[in-house]
Order: C-alpha cells, then structure tokens, then sequence
C-alpha cells in the first residue's frame, strides 16, 4: 500500500492524551496541542501526518544524585525530549528552574521543532531540563550535577543525534562541562555535542547576542510593515537575561526607548528610558533589575499596563494570560521567551489589533547562530562576527518575510502563519521518509 493510501491515524488517536501527563492540567504541552489544533486546517493532505506533532517521538527522564558540599546527597529530576527528527538532529536547550516539569520541556521540544522548521535550519526539535534552583548550588555542586545529567543523558545525545545549547539559568560554563563530560565519555573532543560553548572551546562569535539580536531584527521588520520607526519607540521589556537584555540594548542603540523592564527581582519605570547598558552592568553586579537608580520601582502587576510601542515577554512561559492581555496597550508584542502567551490571550491580544510575532520566528535568531557554530565545529573553520551577523539577519529577514506573507495570504495570525510553514515543513519531510518498518 502507498503511503498516501493508509489511514492517516487510529480512530482513537486523535484526542489521546499521554499517561504520564495530567489530562485535567496539560500545562504548556496544552497550550501547544491548541497551537497545532489550530494548523490543521491549512495543511491540505499532510495533516493526515499531524499525530506525529503531537507526540513526542522520544522521553528520557533521568534522577541526578549529587554529593552536597556538606557530605549529603542530593537527587535531582532531569529531562531531555526529543520532540522530532523527521529533518535532521535534535535540537534544543537545557533549563535549569526549580518548576521545570516534563510538560513543560514536551512543550519546549516541540516549539524546538516548530523553530527550526520555520527559520529552514536543518534540524528537529528537542529540550531538555533539571528541576533545580541553580542560585542555591555551589559552583562546584552545579558543575557536578551538569556532569551527572550530561552522562545520563549521554546515551541519546551526540553532534548527530541531539546538540543541547543554553536556555534559562544555564551559560557557555555550562555548556562547556557538558562538552567535556560528553568528551571525556566518548574518548574524545567532540566540540559538536553543544552549543552556546565558549569561545575558546568551539563556539562562536555572536552566538551570546544572537537571540536578542534576532529579536530586534524581527521586531524591526514587523514595524516597517505597519509603519512605525523604531527610533523613538517605546520598549517594554520582561527579563532582562541573554535574551531581553541583549535586545533591549540593540533597540537603545537603535534609538528607540527603553521605558519599562521586569524580572524576577522586581519591576522598573522610567517614561524618558533608562540606560540599558547601565542596567546590564547593575544585573551583572546584583543578579537583578531591582534596586537601579535610574527608574522608579513599580508593583508587577502595573508592568503590563505600561504603555509601550512594542512588549517583549524574555522570560518564562504563560505570563501573558486572559488576565493581563486585556490590559495590555502596546502595537507590536515580540516574544523573545518560548510560550509567553496563552492561546485565549493571543484571541484577546488579536482582537485588540496587537501584532504578535510568535517565539517560533521572534526567538529563532539563537538557533540559527547555534546552526551556525555547528558548522564550523565540523569544518574547524571559523567565521567572523561580521559574517555570522549578516547570516543570521538574512535568515531571519527571509524567514520573517515567508511567514508574513501566508499571514497576508492565508488571513491568519502570524503564529498560524509560522506554524503553517513549519509544521508543512515537517511533514513533508515525514511523508517523503515514510514509517519504519
Ligand atoms: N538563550 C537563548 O538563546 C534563547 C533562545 C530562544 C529562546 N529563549 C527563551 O528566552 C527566555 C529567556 O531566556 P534567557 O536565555 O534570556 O534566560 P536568562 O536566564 O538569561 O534570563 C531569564 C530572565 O527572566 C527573568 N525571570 C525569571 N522569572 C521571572 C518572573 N517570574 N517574572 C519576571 N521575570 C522573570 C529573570 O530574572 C531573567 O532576567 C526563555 O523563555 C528561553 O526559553 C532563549
């Protein structure tokens, strides 16, 4: 039989929920399931394919004991998911928070997916986590649980398998003991297991910059198509980590004002813009947006009524809600974060006339410096940061432009539109393969 001639999925295949999750309380791989509900529509004869996007293909779920610096020991539950791998290697960060749970790294995997299609990097997605407070470790404690999660998970990951990179709490440190302890396994150096490593170590110039520097890209090309400037905009900003900082800093340099930034150790206001790079070094110093002098301190809450030009949510999943949506006055809203926005604020957001560039292009700008580093792992020939720079622009440039326009064509939202040209993407290359055996 054909492959086009058999049955798309099993009768009851279509609303089955994994065991192992919560049907009552999905978390964020519920809000993704509704993303992907929502594509079905315009992918003609390969949505008899989207049971594969709704599964992911492989789960490893991993316990990490540790020796404590006081003589105790500790256990830690850590994950990676691999989401997809119908067009290349897993692909995907690692996240250290203390609510990380599988749901979430399910949904993370498979906006990984998603990503990678969308920007036409030649990979499939994948995510991985510890439930941990990194703050609360030692470096010595921290740099023996990267090693202990780096060698259980060692059995799936690999420079062709899956290439873990940075995501929340985790750096080029990190990835750097994940590269050696994957080395030292293997019996050699193996520079294309991670990305996001130092420089010295493989990595590549322009990767720490290149997500925010995505995001200021995407966001530049959202505006010139509805006609707003960028110089004199103003930039709301939530977390102002590797992603939000970075961008908020490309956009002072562009001339626009940063007006409002929040994160986890409070929320800051200043109407004339405050001074991004001096607000980098206070993070740098204190670990927070808290305390700077050159702002006034508002409640959490005000932070969403602010009124901005463009909103950028850098920080964690769910914090644009049906709550807040309906207070937001922004004209753009660019998520530097994976899953800001629930699929009932995204309606509301849409129904106010906001723009919304979804994660899965807004935040690709990181992968595609990560594509990039992998590369020149291979060959042992590195590029200059000009070079990376121009790429990743043109990348996101084309790729934003794609998406824009089946959102013209098609009368869509731009996340529908960037989930059409993925998920067409990724199941193309599903059928072309076939099902093994
Ligand atoms: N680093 C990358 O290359 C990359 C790539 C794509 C997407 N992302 C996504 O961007 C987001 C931020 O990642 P990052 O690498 O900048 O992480 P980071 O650890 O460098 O920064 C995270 C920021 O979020 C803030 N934050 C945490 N909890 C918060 C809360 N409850 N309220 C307000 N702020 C809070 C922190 O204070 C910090 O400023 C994540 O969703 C991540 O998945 C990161």
């Amino acid at each position: 039989m054909s492959a086009s001639k058999q049955p798309a999925q099993t009768p009851d295949a279509k609303h089955a929920i994994p065991s192992y999750l919560n049907a009552d309380d999905l978390g964020p791989w519920g809000n993704y399931l509704k993303q992907v509900d929502r594509v079905a529509p315009y992918l003609g004869s390969l949505s008899r394919w989207l049971e594969t996007l709704k599964r992911p293909k492989r789960i490893l779920v991993v316990d990490c004991p540790i020796e404590l610096d006081n003589g105790t020991v500790a256990h830690f539950e850590g994950y990676r998911v691999q989401h997809n791998t119908s067009r290349g290697p897993g692909k995907g960060g690692v996240r250290y928070h203390q609510e990380v749970t599988l749901s979430e790294v399910m949904a993370l995997s498979a906006w990984m997916s998603v990503k990678n299609a969308a920007v036409n990097v030649p990979y499939g997605g994948a995510k991985g986590g510890i439930r941990v407070d990194p703050r609360t470790l030692s470096r010595g404690e921290l740099e023996r649980l990267t090693r202990r999660y780096t060698s259980e998970i060692g059995i799936i990951i690999g420079p062709n398998t899956d290439i873990p990179a940075p995501d929340v709490n985790t750096n080029e440190q990190i990835m750097a003991w994940m590269m050696d302890t994957y080395s030292m396994n293997q019996g050699q150096t193996a520079t294309g297991v991670v990305t996001g490593k130092p420089i010295s170590l493989g990595g590549s110039l322009g990767r720490k910059e290149a997500t925010g520097r995505g995001v200021f890209v995407v966001a530049t090309e959202a505006a010139r198509r509805i006609g707003m400037e960028i110089e004199g905009a103003r930039i709301a900003v939530q977390g102002f980590g590797n992603v939000g900082g970075i961008a908020a800093k490309l956009f002072q340099e562009a001339g626009a004002r940063v007006i409002a930034v929040q994160d986890h150790t409070g929320t800051i206001h200043n109407s004339k813009g405050v001074d991004a790079v001096a607000l980098l070094d206070h993070v740098a110093k204190t670990g927070g947006v808290g305390g700077f002098a050159g702002a006034d301190p508002v409640q959490a809450d005000e932070f969403w009524m602010i009124e901005s030009d463009i909103l950028i949510p850098a920080a964690l999943e769910n914090q644009i809600t049906e709550k807040n949506a309906p207070k937001i006055r922004t004209k753009i809203v660019v998520e530097g974060a994976n899953g800001p926005t629930t699929t009932a604020a995204d309606d509301i957001l849409n129904d106010k006339g906001i723009l919304v560039i979804p994660d899965v292009i807004a935040n690709a700008g990181g992968v595609t410096v990560s594509y990039f580093e992998w590369v020149q792992d291979f060959s042992s020939f590195f590029w200059t940061e000009d070079e990376i720079n121009q790429r990743l622009e043109r990348v996101m440039r084309e790729a934003f432009a794609g998406v824009w326009q089946v959102a013209s064509e098609q009368q869509v939202s731009v996340r529908t539109a960037a989930f059409i040209v993925a998920c067409s993407r990724i199941l193309q290359a599903r059928e072309m393969r076939g099902l093994y055996p």
